[in-house]
């Protein structure tokens, strides 16, 4: 959807003047001493697909304001490249175009929701609301109807005729939301939308946001101080500091893995229960930790020193077939069912007869959950139902204590095929 190739923007009286310099490996901070030029963004690039949330965060001018608006162009870039992938026209080179592209492009593909949203005083809620569709030129039945839509997501259906000064800071930022929605467009650049909101207003936006995405299957970059909430709702988020991207992935890649201290220091107030995946902590089959025993095509996996001792035996396909203890006979269920009621036994109590399973997808909060009901290890399998491995208790806690994965050692120590394993294991 869109591509941004080695984006840098600095501020100043000379900027070109100062691309020497920042070559030359100059800090933020010795340019900024030696030039008086500030940079805003250093060296930028990252890819956004269509249909994904593409979250950026950072510390408060660390240049994400400026890199969205780089990619509109409301911010002229000093160097690099910005491409957008129009639906009709195929890829457009944002960089090159003139006044007049721009304008359309702004109208009508990337809208944008801004950190310090201005409403306009004298306009009503709704007609704030399809601003963009006004100057689109759409009809004014059209418009209203898509308007009072927009706001009936955002919650302010009731609130259509109010003028801005009748509503909250909150309700306004709200307004800004759907105007920003309303418009149509497929590119959604979203710089801190909820920062106004109070924490329960905001976790509803957040689920709000996800859903509209969703169903409007829209292209979303959005700007977040609170890496909960680019965890929340990005697919990938990249990580910036002192204008510069210094790491992307996954929620999960940058919680497992954070690669400066500056994002763990973000990482560590974050809460892993909802991004950690069972993939990521599983202890695997193939690793040291358990002793392997073929028989007659069937493969055996006993864990050494484990308490009770169990045997996971899995059929030719992968499939775990049989789990046997020497204590006790056991029963093996699915998480899912056990979680939403439709288990075969009763969960009552903490049961140390039944064994659980679940997907390679399943995140910690499952997990923890499922051991409430069970006292004993969860097997994760990948999508297909073959047997990866094992969470046990260990795993569980170090996954919230340190957010921590089996380590890369462990994982190649141990795994021949890393199946359907998480990339970040
Ligand atoms: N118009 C401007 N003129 C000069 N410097 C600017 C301008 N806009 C931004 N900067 C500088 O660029 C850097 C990045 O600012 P930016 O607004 O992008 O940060 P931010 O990450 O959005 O911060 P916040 O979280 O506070 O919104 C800062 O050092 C800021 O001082
Ligand atoms: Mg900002």
């Amino acid at each position: 959807m869109i591509r941004v190739e080695n984006v840098t923007k600095v501020f100043g009286a000379n900027p070109q003047s100062v691309l020497p310099l920042l070559e030359q490996g100059k800090t933020k901070t010795e340019i900024q001493s030696e030039t008086g030029h500030v940079v805003g963004v250093k060296d930028a690039s990252f890819k956004v697909e269509a249909g994904q949330v593409f979250a950026i965060m950072g510390l408060s001018g660390s240049g994400k304001s400026t890199l969205i608006r780089c990619l509109n162009r409301l911010v002229e870039p000093t160097s690099g490249k910005i491409f957008f992938e129009d639906p009709e026209k195929g890829e457009l080179d944002v960089t090159a175009m003139n006044v007049e592209d721009l304008r359309m492009l702004r109208r009508h593909q990337m809208s944008m929701v801004f950190q310090h949203f201005a409403l306009f005083p004298h306009r009503t809620v709704l007609s704030n609301t399809v601003y963009g569709l006004e100057i689109q030129g759409r009809d004014k039945q059209e418009r209203e109807e898509i308007g009072l839509k927009m706001l009936g997501m955002v919650g302010l259906g009731e609130w259509a005729e109010a003028y801005p000064s009748e509503l909250s800071g909150g309700m306004q930022q709200r307004v800004g939301l759907a105007r920003g929605l309303a418009t149509e467009a497929k590119l959604l650049l979203m710089d801190e939308p909820f920062s106004a909101l109070d924490p329960l207003i905001r976790v509803q936006m957040q689920d709000e946001l996800k859903k509209i995405q969703a169903e409007l299957e829209r292209t979303i970059l959005f700007i977040t101080h609170d890496l909960d909430e680019a965890m929340f709702i990005g697919n990938k988020i990249a990580i910036m500091e002192a204008g510069e991207i210094i790491q992307i992935g996954t929620p999960e890649e940058i919680l497992v893995n954070p690669r400066t201290e500056y994002v763990a220091r973000f990482v560590e107030q974050a809460d892993p229960t909802g991004v950690i995946t069972a993939g990521t902590i599983a202890i695997p089959f193939r690793g040291t930790a358990f002793e392997q025993v073929r028989e007659a095509g069937e493969l055996k996996y006993l864990a050494r020193q484990a308490y009770p001792e169990i045997e996971y035996g899995l059929d030719r396909d992968g499939r775990l077939r049989e789990v046997v203890s020497a204590e006790r006979s056991l029963t093996v269920e699915p998480l899912e069912s056990v979680l939403e009621g439709r288990s075969h036994t009763s969960h009552e109590r903490r049961r140390d007869d039944t064994l659980l399973t679940c997907t390679n997808r399943t995140v910690l909060r499952k997990l923890l959950q499922g051991r409430t009901y069970s006292t004993l290890p969860i097997v994760v399998t990948d999508e297909d139902g073959c047997a990866e491995g094992i969470v046990d208790e260990m795993e569980l806690i170090g996954a919230i204590l340190e957010k921590r994965g089996v380590s890369e050692e462990e994982a190649e120590a141990g795994i021949e095929a890393p199946r359907g394993r998480s990339s970040t294991a």
